[in-house]
């Protein structure tokens, strides 16, 4: 067996490399292929599969419903959509909390199945054993401190922490611990930034912000966010790109309205009686070449 072909993603070395050039490294959250294979030819190095799916693809209020068959489900189309960028895998709420034996088999199926690289879990801690298992098995691991969603019946709502100085020194020594514990890398969300700043120099790791200021080694953004996609609620640090929702609802109500008035479709966007015009849709052609006997 030959192990002499490149591995084709970007690998956790390359990510780790980044911050001792000081090269920012720049994520974004994916829920499907399409999405997933626009945002890999924008140049992003990994694709998280947030369990923010439980919100923004799902409609729930919190991310503690999303299911390890969900997880997996969104974690096979962001693969399967891509080919260069890394795919991490977010663990849902109850995948990572009961047994480091569940959580360890919960994230070798987001590798075998999903095709994912790494997995992401919120929290230090208690999770320390689990997590230095995971890596000694092979298994990538982000960390996540801050705001950490899945807590969100603890903490209450959605506010910055680490704002008490208490909370900050233990987000910092959490931090420290979550490298010596293997983490590639850890997320930082809603912090202040001379929090993540401190956290950001004090690790060798790199620290990826969302919502905690410009000093981290790198950021990730919600995508529905970052497009304007999901417009009811926008926290301050969100820059919308695109003004997603509006565009959206102004194609879909012209279509609307086109539709009532009889002016879509007309004749050049109708079928004539002529053979092969089946084909000329792009999905019709792909799959008309792979049924077609090879030569
Ligand atoms: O689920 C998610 O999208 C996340 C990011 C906000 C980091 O965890």
């Amino acid at each position: 067996m030959s192990h002499t072909r490149e591995f084709p993603r970007v690998t956790v070395p390359v990510l780790m490399s980044y911050k001792a050039e000081g090269r920012k490294i720049v994520g974004l959250t994916a829920y499907d292929a399409i999405f997933a294979g626009l945002e890999e030819e924008c140049g992003v190095d990994f694709l998280l599969v947030g369990d923010s799916a439980g919100n923004v693809i799902a409609g729930h209020s919190t991310t503690i419903p999303m299911t390890m068959d969900a997880m997996l489900f969104l974690t096979r189309c962001v693969s399967r959509g891509t080919s260069r960028v890394m795919v991490i895998a977010d663990m849902p709420f109850g995948s990572f909390q009961v047994s480091t034996e569940q959580t360890i088999a919960n994230a070798v199926r987001f590798l075998k199945e999903g095709g994912a690289q790494a997995v992401k879990l919120e929290g230090a801690g208690y999770l320390l054993p689990t997590i230095q298992r995971l890596v000694e098995v092979g298994i990538p691991v982000m960390g996540h401190l801050g705001l950490t969603p899945q807590k969100i019946n603890i903490f209450g709502g959605y506010e910055v922490r680490a704002r008490k100085p208490q909370e900050a020194r233990q987000l910092v020594e959490d931090g420290k611990a979550l490298e010596a514990a293997g983490c590639f890398a850890i997320v930082l969300e809603k912090i202040p930034s001379s929090v993540a700043r401190t956290v950001t120099s004090a690790v060798s790791i790199p620290t990826i912000g969302i919502g905690s200021g410009p000093d981290c080694d790198g950021q990730v953004l919600v995508s529905y966010d970052l497009l304007g996609i999901f417009d009811k609620f926008r926290p301050k640090f969100i820059r919308h790109y695109m003004e997603g929702a509006q565009l959206i609802r102004k194609a879909v109500s012209t279509w609307v309205n086109d539709v009532r008035e009889g002016e879509y479709p007309t004749a050049t966007e109708s079928y004539g009686d002529e053979p092969d015009e089946g084909t000329s849709s792009p999905r019709a052609k792909q799959s008309s070449k792979a049924s077609r006997p090879k030569k």
